[in-house]
């Protein structure tokens, strides 16, 4: 039972915003984990003392490396001999609890020409992933002459760094952080990654600030910088911060606060229990705030007992930023410059967002807002608190509910502004590294754009001109979106016309094809309205994220159908492999309002490679099919795939069976074909390499895919007619797009 899912929308009390409970005991069935008696960790160190807790154990045997290993040994061993935590910290706050007067939103005085010195602003960026053109569109938001932008990148996303840095260049008031740390979601390293900030914010004397805000990515302004500014500078010594709101027990609890974490290898672990410091009090909520210049200098050079005891404290915590800074100024003498308010609005949505989605990157059950969708922002009108920013919003699931703010704010971009319903996001750069891509990734896109290059061949029969040789692998492919649709690939890629042997940069839109096909006589199935099967499912935002379904055999696809209300009803589910083997055969019961179900068989692998099918059945007669494709893979490990050592990736799994249990009795009653001629021609192509695997892979794809069009990157007409300039073609991911460009800065400080 999830004590959270029945909670209301907004309703953040109990635990602070990112936490939610400890994680299921599923969580400690998994590999490595400790059940029952403690087990003696793998001998490759020598612990310094007896390790005996549940959660150290566990937490031994799952991490991977021997030096996170070291770590965890070093910290529990402290722990336990009482040197790491600081048992009592003082509490200079002279008041009795915290003051935190609440000003309503009707009460603020927006007016910026009655401002006397108005505040700038620090602002720092922690972002991560792709989303370049979101983040761009975020800095156009909030950008002034006046203020200043720090940017922290997850060390990990290197592409959104190289794009940070240009955008540095091009503003002085903008800068990335010269050191860059993993960043993991809940991690300790996001409040070490703070902290590092404000120092480095101080030491800047060139930058004068009087305000430190947080931002990630996906947050959006929800008013002016004029009204933000006029805001702050009326209320220069306050601090913002939300708290929980309810019992401090009950938070410490749901927080996790009164457990050891340990950062390492990418993952918090949960090493045991901890008290909490005697002589204060911990409070915490949201891990967006904004801090004044002064309390900022505190927290980063007082030497004090409570500030010290504090960073140690949190060193060790989960979430950290999410109580850290609460704790902080609650029992310092700054105490009442405390506001019960980040300013922000949070799209909570618990019953999707606390599905415990982190459990592979903290020991501990998660929870995240959902994306805004223009239905959503009503939110925000609602609010009495004054709110100056909104989160979360992904152009990628929704990109109206940022266009409906951003004209709300600065109106309309000019009348025939191209691309404000279109969105491209990287998902692959040449300098990100070809090791950067799975080898079914490589093979789909290399064969996307081979489809296109025939397409482009085909259509003019009679122009070798418009004939061209793929060279080496993909340059950049992007994800491409309009009107809040996946429209698919773009990939490019160099090439050279075979008649003039001039080369030349193609980019070629892949489309994927629909297949899912709806039986006449519903009936009580008529609340199907979709049927799926992908990897990378979203159940927050209930989307894949492998957009288009680029599967290969070694992955573990799960089926998904989308229902509408209606009758309680029970369907089966049948997947058949494209040797017509019945794989997975189970039962779904779908509650009258249940809005989606999924399932993902444990099947054996590798899948076999081809066009599969599932069907919904009800009483075993087909009400819904859908097809989806396993790619074959052209490569393994990024090099062309080897005959005799690579076949078994193409065979099937051992014995033709996916699961325990066989259910080739089922292939009458679902009227499949006989299997033999399927099987061998199955066996036949498991054994392909080179140009003919080449041409299975396009056959199979070209049956999903089918191409958009193709543009050149050639400033001049090339020798193909038909092959537009990609700037001139408005779905290429070079085409102009305004609303998500960095211009110069204009007279009144703005870029927007
Ligand atoms: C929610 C709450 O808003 C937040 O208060 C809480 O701390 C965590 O849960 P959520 O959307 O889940 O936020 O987190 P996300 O925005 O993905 O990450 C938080 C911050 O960490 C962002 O600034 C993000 O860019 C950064 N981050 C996250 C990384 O740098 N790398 C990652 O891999 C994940």
């Amino acid at each position: 039972h999830d004590p959270y899912s029945s909670r209301n929308f907004n309703d953040t009390r109990g635990g602070g915003e990112g936490a939610a409970r400890l994680p299921p005991p599923a969580m400690q069935g998994e590999p490595g984990s400790v059940e029952g008696a403690p087990q003696a960790p793998s001998s490759d160190f020598v612990p310094k003392c007896d390790i005996m807790g549940k959660d150290a154990l566990s937490a031994l045997h799952r991490t991977g490396s021997r030096q996170c290993r070291q770590e965890i040994a070093n910290i529990v061993c402290q722990h336990q001999a009482g040197q790491l935590m600081p048992r009592a910290l003082p509490q200079f706050c002279p008041l009795h609890g915290f003051s935190s007067p609440v000003q309503t939103a009707e009460e603020l005085d927006n007016d910026l020409s009655k401002v006397e010195n108005p505040v700038r602003v620090a602002f720092v960026l922690v972002v991560h992933g792709r989303a370049i053109r979101q983040l761009k569109r975020l800095i156009k938001a909030i950008y002034h002459r006046d203020h200043f932008y720090y940017i922290h990148v997850d060390k990990r996303s290197n592409y959104l760094h190289r794009e940070v840095q240009q955008i540095a260049q091009q503003y002085p008031n903008v800068r990335a952080t010269p050191w860059r740390m993993v960043t993991i979601w809940g991690g300790a390293s996001l409040l070490k990654a703070y902290l590092r900030s404000m120092q480095d914010l101080l030491s800047m004397l060139d930058w004068n600030w009087d305000f430190f805000i947080n931002l990630s990515a996906t947050d959006f302004p929800t008013r002016t910088n004029d009204e933000l500014v006029a805001f702050l500078s009326q209320h220069r010594d306050q601090n913002f911060l939300k708290s929980h709101g309810r019992e401090n027990a009950r938070f410490i609890k749901k927080q996790g606060l009164d457990r050891l974490f340990h950062e390492c290898d990418n993952h918090m672990w949960r090493l045991g229990e901890r008290t909490i410091p005697e002589g204060l009090e911990v409070s915490g909520g949201s891990d967006w705030f904004s801090l004044t210049r002064r309390f900022v200098e505190y927290v980063i050079n007082s030497q004090d007992e409570l500030v010290a005891g504090l960073k140690q404290f949190y060193t060790y915590a989960l979430l950290p930023a999410e109580s850290f800074f609460h704790t902080v100024l609650g029992n310092s003498h700054m105490c009442d410059s405390l506001v019960d308010n980040n300013l922000r609005v949070t799209n909570w949505n618990r019953k999707l967002g606390c599905k415990c989605q982190y459990k592979h990157i903290v020991d501990w059950c998660g929870c995240s807002p959902n994306d805004f969708k223009p239905q959503d922002l009503v939110r925000i009108q609602q609010l009495t608190r004054p709110t100056f920013f909104a989160r979360k919003f992904e152009s990628m699931v929704n990109q109206e509910a940022i266009d409906i703010l951003d004209t709300h704010l600065y109106g309309h971009y000019a009348p025939g502004t191209v691309a404000i319903k279109a969105y491209w996001e990287s998902l692959f750069e040449q300098a990100d590294g070809v090791g950067s891509l799975s080898d079914v990734a490589l093979t789909a896109y290399s064969s996307f754009f081979r489809l296109g290059l025939r397409s482009l061949d085909s259509s003019q029969t009679s122009l070798e001109t418009c004939r061209y040789e793929p060279i080496g692998y993909p340059v950049s492919v992007h994800l491409y979106f309009y009107d809040e649709r996946f429209q698919g690939y773009l990939v490019r890629q160099e090439v050279q016309n075979v008649g003039s042997r001039v080369r030349e940069t193609v980019e070629v839109w892949a489309v994927p094809q629909a297949t899912m096909q709806l039986e006449n006589n519903l009936r009580e199935f008529e609340r199907l309205k979709n049927l799926e099967v992908g990897t990378e499912w979203d159940p927050k935002e209930r989307i894949f994220r492998n957009f288009g379904g680029v599967i290969g055999p070694l992955d573990e696809p799960v089926a998904v159908q989308k229902w509408v209300r209606g009758p309680n009803l029970t369907a089966t589910i049948v997947w058949i492999d494209p040797a017509q083997t019945v794989a997975a055969s189970y039962d779904i019961s779908v509650d009258v309002d249940a809005e989606y179900t999924q399932y993902k068989p444990p099947l054996q692998r590798p899948l076999r490679p081809g066009a599969w099918t599932v069907r919904v059945l009800r009483l075993w007669e087909r009400v819904a099919e859908a097809r989806f494709l396993v790619m074959p893979l052209a490569f393994k490990g990024r090099e062309p795939l080897h005959q005799e050592e690579d076949s078994w990736l193409h065979a099937g799994p051992p014995g033709n069976l996916y699961l325990e249990q066989g259910f080739q009795q089922l292939r009458s009653v679902l009227k499949l074909p006989p299997q033999e001629p399927a099987l061998q021609e199955a066996q036949q192509r498991a054994q392909l390499v080179g140009k003919p695997l080449e041409a299975w892979v396009d056959r199979t794809v070209g049956a999903f895919w089918v191409t958009g069009d193709l543009c050149s990157t050639l400033p001049s007409p090339g020798p193909c007619p038909s092959l537009g300039p990609c700037t001139k073609s408005t779905w290429s991911s070079l085409a102009p797009d305004p609303k998500s460009e960095l211009g110069p800065v204009k007279g009144d400080g703005r870029i927007r």
